[in-house]
């Protein structure tokens, strides 16, 4: 059933909640400064989600923005995935929740939940649905509220991640533009470095799991640093090398957001300056599978992505998970 129909990106808008929280307020909450965080990670602030608002919302709000760039109506939907570390509930799945909430009455709609890695695996499946022509048009949303599954008195993880929402509507190209191109992989034997160990089959939330905390994110800050430096470097080049292209053909590169430390080693690594990278990690933080849609819509209406440009994502998280994309814009 797979053919060669070329699949493109129709339109894409992002959501951020409007609540704002500084290194300044964190340095009230926790024995942290802003010169540590700015320095370590790149973060000034990052958005956090306002009481009673969650994944759903945010995403919603993405998912419609992104219907309005594309010019196409809820009921045009054929699929929704939405990609979340965070998702409403462990079922139903938030993209049924997002189905319901814009009136996408037709749409089939899964969650995939792969870190933050997620919104380039939702990518990469929506757009095998395009190119078999089962379906035409597909929503790939990525959306977070990370601010509710993290330790807010734990100083190595609260500073880092923030929420939000973007998304993308997959549809049929003309050759010659679109996706070229995906690497995806995961190294599972590091699951243990970053994790939510509660609340699933293997640890039921308890009394005790609360009293220890293990309904929070936990994450061995060193060694998820150390494989993402080298798993970005090994994802964009399998990526190019998939599409025939080299560094030097890159447009604009749309890393994954969760250490600006991370992206310079990239950019030095592959020779990309200042201009041919998206940067926002200091306004947000980390939004993990919000992170690369956000950066890409911020890359278009900055006038920073322009048709005809090589446009390479990629991103890394929990799994460990990677995976890249090569865009011809
Ligand atoms: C988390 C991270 C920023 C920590 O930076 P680091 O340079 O590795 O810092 P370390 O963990 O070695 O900590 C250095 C010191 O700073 C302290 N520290 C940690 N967080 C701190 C904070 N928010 N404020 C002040 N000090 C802090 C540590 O306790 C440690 O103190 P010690 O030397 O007295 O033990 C960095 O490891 C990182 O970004 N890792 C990757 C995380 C990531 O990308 N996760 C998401 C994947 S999708």
């Amino acid at each position: 059933m797979y053919s060669t129909r070329p699949v493109k990106i129709a339109g894409m808008g992002y959501y951020v909640p409007p609540n704002v929280l500084t290194n300044f307020d964190l340095e009230k909450m926790v024995d942290t400064s802003d010169a540590w965080i700015q320095e370590r990670t790149g973060i000034r602030e990052r958005r956090l989600a306002g009481r009673g608002v969650t994944t759903s919302d945010l995403a919603k709000e993405a998912a419609l923005a992104c219907l309005k760039d594309a010019d196409v109506s809820a009921d045009q939907v054929d699929l929704i995935i939405v990609a979340s570390a965070s998702p409403d509930h462990l079922f139903p799945a938030t993209a049924c929740i997002v189905q319901h909430a814009i009136g996408a009455r037709g749409a089939a709609a899964f969650d995939m939940e792969i870190g933050c890695t997620g919104f380039i695996y939702a990518l990469a499946t929506g757009a095998q649905f395009v190119a078999s022509g089962m379906y035409k048009k597909v929503l790939v949303v990525g959306a977070e509220c990370l601010s509710r599954l993290v330790d807010w008195s734990d100083r190595t993880t609260c500073c880092l991640f923030g929420d939000g929402a973007g998304a993308a509507l997959l549809v049929e190209g003309e050759a010659g533009e679109g996706f070229l191109a995906f690497h995806l992989g995961a190294d599972g034997s590091g699951g243990d470095l970053l994790s939510l160990p509660a609340g699933g089959a293997k640890m039921p939330a308890s009394r005790e799991t609360v009293d220890k905390g293990l309904h929070y994110i936990h994450m061995e800050g060193k060694a998820v640093f150390k494989f993402a430096v080298k798993i970005v470097d090994l994802a964009v080049t399998k990526v190019l090398e998939k599409c025939g292209r080299t560094p030097q053909d890159i447009g604009v590169l749309i890393p994954h957001q969760a250490n600006l430390r991370i992206i310079e080693s990239a950019c030095a690594r592959f020779g990309i300056s200042k201009d041919r990278v998206m940067v926002n990690i200091d306004k947000y933080g980390n939004t993990s599978s919000a992170s690369v849609p956000i950066a890409m819509c911020e890359a278009i209406s900055e006038g920073r992505i322009k048709k005809g440009d090589l446009v390479v994502l990629v991103a890394f998280g929990a799994g460990l998970s990677y995976g890249s994309a090569a865009i011809i814009w």
